[in-house]
């Protein structure tokens, strides 16, 4: 499977879709016949990254896998043979495709996708963003959440922090995390550029419009990704990333005894700052429609 996109609701579409196309370098995609849902795109080929539809409240309203018909079908057999309901829906978001919703035990939506058409690849940008490559939910309790991930979407724990564990779906270290948080809730997204020079590049980007990092730049322990988190306007917490490990079937699976950083070091590099404060009430914003 892959990680394709978020989709959000929100009170203000169109002014979070101008941050993430004017300031955050997404690109807007033609506006379909509903005023109140704005898509935006990387330039990689999927059709959009991030769909924003207008709500009176802040919710993820699904994270999108692209899955094959067979893994539709094994996610459905497996939620069958374990009692778990899944729900047939069609997708009416850009690219289409036959979905499959399983919510996970804190209520967030995952919503696998087949069938769901791609577009033409943008030409390349030095510092835009191509695809997304995580997104990191807040959860009650992970390792339940993880499991879940694990017997019903078929996904595999690549490792495990203090803080987080790290699930993946196909080589990429990690799509998604779920942070040990005792709350459910969208930690962040990230955004995956073309190299570290596209990361910093970004950065600058966002320092031009008085904007710095909330934490980073600096490279991660687990998947040994380069970061760079943000603060968006509408509430999000947003990340530039790139490098993220590719790993094999034969990953050995890391435990947090594995992952613990010297005194005042909280990433490889040993340069970041990061504003647990600000954080900590971006990482609140959006919650899910069951919590
Ligand atoms: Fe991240």
């Amino acid at each position: 499977m892959e990680l394709r996109s978020i989709e959000l609701e929100l009170p203000d579409p169109v002014g979070a879709g101008r941050f993430l196309t004017e300031i955050w370098g997404l690109g807007a995609v033609a506006a379909g016949p509903d005023p109140d849902r704005v898509y935006l795109r990387g330039s990689g080929d999927q059709p959009y990254l991030v769909g924003l539809y207008r709500a009176d409240h802040t919710l993820v309203r699904s994270v999108t896998f692209l899955a094959d018909e067979w893994e539709l079908a094994a996610v459905s057999a497996r939620a069958a043979a374990q009692g778990v309901s899944v729900v047939p829906a069609d997708s009416d978001d850009p690219g289409a495709g036959r979905g499959l919703l399983v919510t996970l035990p804190d209520g967030a939506v995952i919503r696998l996708l087949a069938g769901a058409a791609g577009v033409e690849p943008l030409p390349h940008v030095p510092d835009r963003a191509v695809r997304l490559t995580h997104v990191v939910l807040n959860a009650v309790d992970a390792e339940a959440t993880a499991r879940f991930a694990e017997d019903i979407l078929g996904f595999k724990v690549s490792d495990r922090t203090k803080g987080m564990v790290f699930v993946r779906c196909n080589q990429s270290h990690h799509s998604i995390a779920f942070a040990r948080a005792g709350f459910a809730s969208l930690n962040h997204i990230a955004f995956e550029m073309a190299d570290i020079d596209a990361v910093m590049r970004g950065i600058g980007r966002l320092r031009d419009v008085g904007m710095v990092p909330a934490w980073g730049p600096g490279r991660h322990g687990p998947g040994a990704n380069v970061f760079a988190y943000f603060i968006a306007p509408f509430g999000a917490v947003v990340e530039f990333s790139t490098a993220v490990e590719l790993v094999g079937e034969d990953y050995p699976t890391g435990s947090p005894e594995d992952w613990t950083w010297p005194p005042n070091r909280i990433d490889q590099w040993g340069i970041s700052g990061k504003d647990m404060a600000a954080l900590g009430i971006a990482e609140r914003t959006f919650r899910f429609r069951r919590t």
